[in-house]
């Protein structure tokens, strides 16, 4: 979720020349949009020459942004985008979203990530953050990945080398393509069940507001939402910046809510929960600027 009273993107396909001619007092952060993964790579290395900074955005769900002047942010939806399928393996771009993936995949027979359904996400993204649900995470399909780091370089690296755990991986630089192994299905069956998660989301999150997902991740052995949800702190509101109702751990927009309201209000959950719990609540959501 984009606090876009800070957002002032920049658009910008032409990454010949200088990045510096893009800064500009007024701006406020600077957002790319390449359309090729040579021109992606050129601009890693332009970047990394010049000290600055960046943040791959994926389907951009994942943030909440704030000032991030010193953040050059780069976009995946104009690169190209691919599915190759052999047997049970399919190469795909990273800049496919989950839904579109697994819509795509009932042609081929082919799912098992149906888990993720209704996140609206890139797999990217997904991967980055080893996402999951129902105690299952997307890592566990995934047999290599190939990735722009931050120097620019071109690299594939195997499942083994990406550090995979609960809502985390060591995967630093640009994921562009990743390979799954996944499952045969039947079709109609694998639509039930996308269909099924899609309705059980509706039914416990609040998706009819703007909202960032699950803000923190899970302690080991305990719920988040269950724990906000028993301090009492449902409804709770810092501008209009609110704990949902429907599900104690989303963070939702009333309407206004800045960046501002919406860091108070995480951290009045955070020590709220520790005071009454004793539990350290870790954030599953980047938050980035100020
Ligand atoms: N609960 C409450 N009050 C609440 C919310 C939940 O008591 O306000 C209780 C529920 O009744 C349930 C337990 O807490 O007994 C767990 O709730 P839920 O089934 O909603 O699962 P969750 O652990 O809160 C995880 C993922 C979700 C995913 C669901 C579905 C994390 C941090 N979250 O939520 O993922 O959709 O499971 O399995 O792992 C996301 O990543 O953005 C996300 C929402």
């Amino acid at each position: 979720m984009f606090d876009t009273k800070s957002l002032n993107p920049i658009l910008s396909k032409n990454l010949s020349g200088n990045i510096s001619h893009f800064r500009n007092r007024d701006i406020k952060a600077y957002l790319f949009l390449p359309d090729n993964i040579s021109d992606l790579a050129n601009l890693i290395l332009k970047l990394q020459q010049n000290g600055d900074s960046f943040l791959p955005l994926g389907g951009g769900s994942n943030f909440l942004l704030g000032q991030v002047e010193d953040t050059f942010l780069i976009s995946d939806k104009a690169l190209p985008r691919k599915l190759e399928i052999c047997n049970r393996e399919v190469i795909v771009s990273a800049n496919f979203n989950i839904n579109s993936l697994n819509h795509a995949l009932l042609r081929y027979e082919l799912g098992g990530l149906s888990f993720l359904s209704g996140i609206p996400a890139h797999i990217g993204g997904l991967i980055k953050m080893n996402a999951g649900a129902h105690g299952r995470a997307f890592g566990e399909f995934v047999n290599w990945i190939k990735v722009i780091d931050n120097n620019g370089k071109f690299q594939l690296l195997k499942k083994a080398d990406l550090a995979l755990g609960y809502r985390q991986s060591n995967i630093c630089g640009f994921v562009y393509e990743i390979s799954l192994q996944l499952n045969q299905v039947d079709p109609i069956e694998e639509k039930e069940l996308i269909l099924a998660r899609i309705a059980q989301r509706k039914k416990n999150q609040p998706l009819t507001y703007p909202n960032l997902g699950c803000f923190f991740k899970n302690p080991p052995g305990a719920s988040a939402g269950r724990l906000i949800d028993q301090a009492g702190l449902k409804g709770k509101k810092i501008g209009d910046a609110c704990v949902s109702n429907k599900h104690a751990n989303f963070i939702i927009n009333l309407g206004n809510a800045t960046f501002g309201d919406t860091l108070k209000l995480i951290e009045l959950i955070k020590s709220t929960v520790y005071n009454k719990f004793k539990i350290n609540l870790e954030n599953e959501i980047e938050v980035l600027g100020k």
